[in-house]
This record gives structure tokens, C-alpha cells and sequence, in this order.
């Protein structure tokens, strides 16, 4: 199925080999109040290009697997946080197991489960891990916690064995992006 590209292609740029300060800190990478605030800036700048809230675009949703959802809809966008633009990309999670496309695009709202997104930010930020700020926002544009009650917006979680930044590291291309490169591939 088809998957809709917003903005330019995203390019694979490498991060620069930096070292990264903030992680020398001993703090948890994510889920501070500053990764709330920072998030937020980014739901508001969704919604003020109709990628989330009640003017939201839809695409026709296509198949998703393990963990975002049996249903997804992703977009390729840039945005601007604090003067600096960036790659921005969204992910609706749809379900439940089982659900159709056609139940998810008769009432979206209701097969919402949550949003996952990727915000690539300014140089310097993660340079280990391309400068990815990551955030899972529940459908309401409120951050989802994980079971210890940190909120997923960050580095999540930068330096563990399971989550966005582990999982996404075996992406193919090295940047952290799955789909870019499955569609580069089918773009003949
Ligand atoms: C266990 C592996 C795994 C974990 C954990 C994971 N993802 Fe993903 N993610 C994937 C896969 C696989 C895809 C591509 C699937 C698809 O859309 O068809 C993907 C796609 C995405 C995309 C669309 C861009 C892309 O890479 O294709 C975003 C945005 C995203 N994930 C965000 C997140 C965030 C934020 C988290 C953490 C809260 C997270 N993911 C955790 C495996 C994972």
C-alpha cells in the first residue's frame, strides 16, 4: 500500500562522530521535564501542520507489525522547534490486532492507540545516535510512560537494550529510519 511522502526525502546524513556530554552525566537520558516541554513544542507544531488534533490528515493506513500497532500511517515532514528544522517523522499506531483498514479510516479516532515520532534535532544533541529526540504521545497528545513511570520523550532510552533508540539502531542504512529505506527500495 501506499505511503505518503510530506516534504523532501529524508537523507541519511551521518551525525558527526562528537562526543556526546549530556550521556556522561549519570542522569536518565529521558522523560525530564525538559524532554516534556521540548515534546510538547513538537505535538503543538503537528497540529499546527494538521498531523495531529481535531484537523488531522489521514492516508490509507497499511499493515504495521510489532510494536507500533496492527495498523499505521506514517508521514515524512519537516518542522521548526525553537528557530531549528529538522526531520520530522509521525507514526499513528492503529488496532486492535485484527482491525481493518476500512474500520481504522471509518472512525480513526476510535483505533487510535498512540503516536510514535521522531524529531531529528539540532548537532550535538544525541550525535551518538544521529540527533534523535523520540517520543511515544498517547492519542491525546500526552506522553505515554514506560512501566518505571518515565515518560517516553528523549533520549528513549539511550544506553538500554530494549526501546525506541536499540531497536531502531538495526535499521538498515544506519540512520535510525526503517521505512526510508524500504521505500527507496520499491521507488524504481
Ligand atoms: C522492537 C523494535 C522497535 C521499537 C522498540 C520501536 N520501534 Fe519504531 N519502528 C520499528 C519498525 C520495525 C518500524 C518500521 C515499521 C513500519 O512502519 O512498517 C518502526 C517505525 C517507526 C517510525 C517511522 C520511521 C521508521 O523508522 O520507519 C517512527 C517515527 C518510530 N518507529 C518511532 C518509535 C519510537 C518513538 C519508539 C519508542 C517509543 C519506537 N519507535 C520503538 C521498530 C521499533
Amino acid at each position: 500500500m501506499k505511503k505518503l511522502l510530506l516534504g523532501a526525502a529524508l537523507i541519511a546524513g551521518m551525525g558527526g562522530m562528537m562526543t556526546s556530554v549530556a550521556s556522561a552525566q549519570g542522569m536518565a537520558p529521558f522523560g525530564s521535564e525538559e524532554d516534556a516541554a521540548y515534546a510538547a513544542k513538537i505535538w503543538q507544531a503537528m497540529t499546527e501542520m494538521n498531523l495531529a488534533g481535531a484537523s488531522q490528515i489521514h492516508v490509507t493506513p497499511y499493515e504495521g507489525t510489532d510494536p507500533h500497532g496492527m495498523m499505521l500511517e506514517t508521514f515524512f515532514a519537516s518542522a521548526t522547534i525553537d528557530g531549528y528544522t529538522g526531520d520530522l517523522i509521525v507514526k499513528r499506531n492503529y488496532g486492535p490486532v485484527g482491525v481493518s483498514a476500512e474500520e481504522v479510516m471509518s472512525d480513526p479516532a476510535a483505533h487510535l492507540g498512540a503516536v510514535t515520532v521522531m524529531f531529528r534535532r539540532e548537532a550535538g544533541y544525541d550525535p551518538d545516535n544521529q540527533n534523535w529526540f523520540w517520543v511515544k504521545y498517547l492519542p491525546d497528545g500526552t506522553l505515554d510512560k514506560n512501566p518505571k513511570g518515565m515518560m517516553l520523550a528523549g533520549m528513549v532510552a539511550k544506553g538500554a537494550e530494549v526501546g525506541c533508540i536499540a531497536c531502531h539502531g538495526g535499521a538498515p542504512g544506519g540512520d535510525y529510519v526503517f521505512l526510508a529505506d524500504n521505500t527507496a527500495a520499491t521507488m524504481e
